[in-house]
């Protein structure tokens, strides 16, 4: 099985992902909200591109009945006329059970729509990461990480949670079974030297961002490891992610 990593959504060549399962990634924040999202009985999270597709999804939907809620950021900052900005912490229970989000946001949502190519597309964060790799073994097929990275350039956040999850892949003994890339094992020795995760991302660009904007809460959850025990996946046939 072979293990490789993307490191920002320009990077994704959507040719070279056919066959593989692919686990995309923007912990800050897109991918801790969709995780949150679902966890918290949300019925589906549409990962939508421009602000323009979001609202015409959202006529779509309620045409057919349905009242969904949107979600998500431009400069990290809530859209206008959007019910949630993309702080995981604004996706309650009590906001999102049994609700149809519709999602936008500048990387994560980008990189998860350049990702359809692939054989399975599934939704990775630190809040979830053991979860992931569970699913990861069972599914037993060459994984990518993708990286969504911030406007198309590599981050640190992303990549040490790569790292984190390729560690934990490799533990066991089933850990000679896998052909790692470089990229891949370079993510894992990152985080294995950095064992603690702000202390490492402290430095990063969209941290420091996020940072000035206030958000210390979400920056906090966002980097709490496992705390979540569910992985969200694509649903290729209504473009939609569940549980
Ligand atoms: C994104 O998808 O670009 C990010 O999640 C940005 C953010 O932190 O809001």
């Amino acid at each position: 099985m072979k293990v490789d990593l993307i490191i920002s959504a320009d990077n994704i060549k959507e040719e070279d992902l056919r066959g593989k399962v692919v686990v995309v990634i923007d912990m800050l924040r897109a991918t801790s909200v969709i995780v949150t999202a679902l966890n918290n009985k949300a019925k589906e999270v549409f990962p939508i591109l421009t602000v323009e597709e979001a609202f015409s999804k959202k006529n779509e939907l309620v045409a057919e009945g349905i009242s969904p809620l949107l979600g998500g950021e431009r400069k990290a900052v809530r859209i206008e006329r959007f019910d949630f900005s993309n702080s995981p912490l604004e996706y309650t229970a009590e906001k999102v059970e049994g609700k149809s989000i519709i999602l936008s946001t500048t990387n994560g949502t980008r990189a998860i729509n350049l990702s359809l190519n692939s054989e399975e597309i599934l939704i990775g964060a630190m809040i979830n990461s053991k979860a992931v790799i569970k699913l990861v073994k069972e599914i037993n097929k060459d994984v990518v990480f993708i990286n969504a990275g911030t406007n198309g350039e590599f981050s640190m956040d992303d990549f040490i949670c790569s790292g984190y999850m390729i560690s934990l892949l490799c533990e066991g003994e089933e850990k000679n079974k896998y052909e790692i890339s470089d990229i891949s094992k370079t993510a894992k020795y990152i985080y294995e030297n950095n064992l603690n995760i702000i202390d490492f991302i402290k430095n990063a660009r969209h941290y420091n961002i996020l940072m000035e904007l206030g958000l210390n809460n979400d920056l906090e959850y966002c980097c709490k490891k496992d705390i979540i025990d569910v992985v969200p996946r694509v649903d290729k046939r209504s473009r939609s992610i569940k549980l």
